[in-house]
């Protein structure tokens, strides 16, 4: 049992992760833009924050944690977006919006939380298969994904003499709401080698194995692909 903070616990892999570390009767410190779905719980604390502002991030987090026992075990970086853009289609809006999310918002948050954290903690960010493989029509997603792949790299350097470690997953195809609101996931299966997309809640059975130090321990600065054979590295 311990405390994890997870952001974008609000919808797809963030929430299914936070279920999931409620489940196994972890405290979970969600944060999301969004309210709580409806995930119940006396172990969970939902905090409304926007992954971008590291003084909101400071200031909501920090009695929080003091009250869950003063101590992070495990920070999962899941909160997203991805707009398509192309070179015709991107602003220096969308850029700024895909980047401080996807990349700033990682930095904020491990950031806020590294303090509270110690020797066997972890933290998992999340990229994209879209940082490996190029990924038409998503110009400046993949490009954010892959500032977080090499992000994960230089915080796992800078992290590993207090043992923490910090880890990546670049998941593919996923049925999350996002993804199945395209009406595209059933064509997106036949394409994929071992025949479907991946469920959110198999996602999350891997946050919880790179965060725990008895069976993810020599793993640092790694981002998995999980994408069921569609892309190989
Ligand atoms: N869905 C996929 O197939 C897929 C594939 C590869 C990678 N990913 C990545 O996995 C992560 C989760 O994807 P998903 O499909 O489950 O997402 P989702 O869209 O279902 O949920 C994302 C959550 O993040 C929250 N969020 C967005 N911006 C925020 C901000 N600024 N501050 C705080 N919270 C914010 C949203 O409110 C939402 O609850 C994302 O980083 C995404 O890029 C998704």
């Amino acid at each position: 049992m311990g405390v994890a903070v997870i952001t974008g616990a609000g919808s797809g892999m963030g929430r299914a992760t936070a279920e999931l570390y409620l489940s196994r009767d972890w405290t979970v410190i969600a944060v999301d833009v969004a309210p709580n779905p409806g995930i119940e719980s006396n172990n969970l604390h939902w905090v409304i924050a926007d992954v971008r502002n590291r003084q909101v991030l400071e200031v909501a987090l920090g009695p929080i944690v003091a009250k869950t026992g003063g101590q992070i075990d495990a920070v999962a970086n899941i909160a997203g977006v991805f707009p398509p853009t192309t070179l015709e289609t991107f602003t220096e809006e969308n850029f700024r919006f895909i980047f401080d999310v996807n990349v700033l918002g990682v930095l904020n948050v491990t950031a806020v939380c590294v303090p509270f954290m110690q020797s066997g903690s972890a933290v998992v960010n999340f990229a994209s298969v879209d940082g490996f493989t190029v990924s038409r029509g998503q110009l400046l997603y993949g490009a954010s994904k892959s500032a977080v792949i090499m992000i994960t790299k230089s915080l796992a350097l800078e992290l590993a003499p207090k043992g923490i470690r910090v880890n990546g997953i670049a998941p593919g195809w996923v049925a999350t709401p996002g993804n199945a609101a395209t009406g595209r996931m059933e064509e997106a299966a036949k394409s994929i080698p071992i025949g479907r997309v991946a469920q959110p809640a198999e996602i999350a059975e891997w946050v919880w194995i790179l965060s725990d130090p008895t069976k993810a321990g020599f793993v640092d600065g790694e981002t998995i692909v999980l994408s069921g054979a569609d892309v190989m590295r």
